[in-house]
């Protein structure tokens, strides 16, 4: 069924120059942007998105690098689209990373590794609204 993800171009990737270039891998794999803006998430943004991770040893790194600099934060439609996204990106960390995938091909480390994609149907509409309102869907 068509359904829709969520994902954010992390600050390495806006810093790095290459949103131009997964954008266009994003939309090539036959997703729809349904939403986008380029955005720059507060600390307590970046610690309620991460929520999840707060036990982590790695939180507090975490909440730094996703406030160092601006995101591109969008909503993407597509048949499947929460498992085809994250086939795209790849593994978390770009090591184990496929070729071709977005993580391969443009992430540094585990710690920064270029883009986000939701894990669940469920999780990609509370992400998705937590950045869009509705009328900035479409
Ligand atoms: P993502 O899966 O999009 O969301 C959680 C993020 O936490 C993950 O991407 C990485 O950026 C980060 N992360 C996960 N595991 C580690 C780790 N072991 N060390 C550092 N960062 C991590």
């Amino acid at each position: 069924a068509t359904n829709r993800t969520f994902t954010m171009l992390k600050p390495d990737s806006v810093e790095k120059g290459n949103i131009g270039a997964i954008l266009e891998k994003i939309t090539a794999s036959g997703f729809r942007i349904v939403a986008m803006k380029l955005t720059h998430l507060t600390t307590q943004d970046a610690q309620a998105f991460y929520e999840v991770h707060n036990e982590r040893p790695f939180y507090g790194e975490l909440v730094e690098y996703m406030t160092r600099g601006p995101v591109v934060a969008a909503i993407l439609e597509k048949d499947n689209a929460v498992e085809d996204f994250r086939t795209l990106i790849g593994a978390t960390n770009p090591a184990d990373a496929a070729e071709g995938t977005i993580r391969k091909l443009y992430a540094a480390s585990m710690g920064e590794n270029a883009v986000h994609g939701s894990d669940s149907d469920d999780n990609a509409a509370i992400e998705g609204a937590f950045h869009f309102a509705g009328r900035e869907m479409f």
